[in-house]
């Protein structure tokens, strides 16, 4: 059973006998992103009980952040309301799984307890413990209970002071929606990214080259993107899209012949921007006819 405690108290003595202050936050799962919010409260000087299995240490902690595997949370929920029914239990419980709601926490809400979910919108390793991308802002969503939505906030600006947050609905369609988004934008950049660096390594360049130019680009494309309103005509058309040059989209098709997916990729996601430039009438009928002509 692994085990972790930190506590982190002022340097000055106490003048005279006193209880230990308690923590004033308590963790539960210190795997990729349990780690990651561990070192962020310790660094900021806060107090966390993250010792696994004592579940009395944790009820004397304000908020309580459940950083487990989904699959672990409904039985987790059920074993820390029996160990809470009877006495001490936080005010807050938070979960982080991006696509189940407060509900999954309803044992823990029939104590009193104020529920309620705050996910941080991107991935963690257990290599970025300490040291973490912000190509951009750093965002986190929350929903549940006002109270939770409230120490959710706190929680954040604790961890990362610049980081936004944003409150978002927790009915189930919508936490579906929002966790697509967050899958799509995620895995979907990995992929691109992953596509984009083998054909520049197949155009020539080194891998490591390839996979630092297919970085570099992306993020500049999404620098790009996180700067306009998420409204369909506000897309920026780039490259021979914008430029209206079928013969070099014709040219990138035939090079792509043998190597199905990628082609695939290039295509659909080419009639996504298409589709969304046509919105924002971007592009004459007949150029972008054209283009759908070739791609489709
Ligand atoms: N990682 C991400 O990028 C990311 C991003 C957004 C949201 N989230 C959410 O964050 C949550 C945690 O994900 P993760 O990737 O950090 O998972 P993870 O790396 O697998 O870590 C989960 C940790 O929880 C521990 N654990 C499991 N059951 C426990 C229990 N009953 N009591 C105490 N500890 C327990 C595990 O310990 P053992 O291995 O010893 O069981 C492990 O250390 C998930 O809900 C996930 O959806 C993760």
């Amino acid at each position: 059973m692994t085990s972790t405690t930190s506590s982190t108290s002022s340097k000055r003595a106490p003048k005279g006998p006193r209880r230990a202050a308690a923590p004033a936050v308590g963790l539960v799962g210190v795997g990729r992103l349990g780690s990651y919010v561990l070192h962020r409260l310790r660094r900021r000087g806060v107090a966390v009980q993250a010792r696994r299995g004592d579940l009395a240490a944790l009820a004397r902690t304000r908020l309580v952040y459940l950083c487990v595997p989904e699959d672990r949370l409904r039985g987790l929920a059920v074993e820390l309301a029996q160990a809470w029914a009877g006495g001490a239990r936080p005010r807050v419980v938070l979960h982080a799984a991006g696509h189940l709601g407060a509900d999954v926490l309803a044992p823990l809400a029939t104590l009193g307890i104020a529920t309620g979910v705050l996910h941080p919108m991107r991935a963690f390793s257990h290599r970025a413990a300490g040291q973490h991308v912000r190509a951009v802002q750093n965002c986190w969503t929350c929903a549940g209970a006002a109270e939770a939505r409230r120490h959710a906030r706190r929680l954040v600006r604790v961890l990362e002071p610049r980081a936004q947050v944003w409150e978002r609905s927790d009915d189930a369609r919508s936490r579906r929606l929002y966790h697509a988004g967050c899958v799509l934008a995620n895995n979907g950049g990995l992929a691109l990214h992953q596509l984009a660096a083998r054909l520049l390594v197949r155009g020539g360049l080194a891998p490591r080259a390839a996979d630092q130019g297919a970085a570099a680009l992306l993020n500049s494309a999404v620098f790009r993107g996180a700067r306009q309103a998420v409204i369909p005509g506000e897309v920026q058309l780039r490259g021979p899209l914008a430029r209206g040059q079928h013969d070099v989209v014709e040219q990138h098709l035939r090079a792509l012949r043998g190597d199905a997916l990628t082609a695939q990729a290039y295509r659909s996601l080419s009639l996504v921007l298409l589709e969304l430039a046509r919105q924002g009438r971007k592009l004459d009928a007949g150029t972008l006819a054209r283009f759908q002509r070739l791609l489709r």
